[in-house]
């Protein structure tokens, strides 16, 4: 049972359908990531030490985690030939980047707590769905629309 700390609990996300990006495989990933966040939130237990352990256990999987679901997005953007794909990949890559440096600096003692460190990625991810993911969205349903039956099961016949 893990003992819930007042300061995160209200940091805590639920999955909402306005997140949603039509595309059930990318839906399935994002909750992933979200439950990811929750899992960090809830073990920020207040022993920085405990915190610590915990982090070095989870961080490679999260991180391998997060390049899994970039990868499967950016394979559905390009078979789509969305045009986003390049400004969409450089926010994958930077992230990337970005948080191999804070787990980094977190593991090496370095200004980040447990907390502040959940807290960018929690910023990071729901900003990204909201904002980068919805984009591929709105030029999916575009798609969708010139067919025939308007569904977002989209073939390589519907991509010009
Ligand atoms: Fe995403
Ligand atoms: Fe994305």
């Amino acid at each position: 049972m893990v003992k819930h700390n007042a300061n995160t609990e209200s940091e805590l996300v639920s999955w909402h359908e306005s997140y949603s990006v039509g595309v059930k495989i990318i839906d399935d990933q994002h909750k992933e990531l979200i439950n990811l966040v929750n899992d960090l939130f809830n073990h920020v237990v207040g022993n920085e030490e405990a915190e610590r352990e915990y982090f070095q256990k989870v961080i490679h999987e999260a991180v391998n985690y997060v390049k899994v679901h970039f990868a499967t997005e950016e394979r559905i953007m390009l078979a789509t030939k969305f045009k986003g794909y390049d400004a969409h990949k450089k926010e994958h890559d930077s992230f990337v980047m970005n948080v191999i440096k804070n787990a980094k600096d977190y593991e090496a003692g370095k200004r980040l707590t447990l907390t502040s460190f959940t807290k960018f990625l929690k910023d990071w991810v729901l900003t990204h769905i909201a904002v980068m993911d919805k984009l591929y969205f709105d030029y999916f349903k575009k798609i969708a629309s010139r067919k025939q039956d308007g569904k977002l099961s989209i073939t390589s016949a519907d991509v010009k």
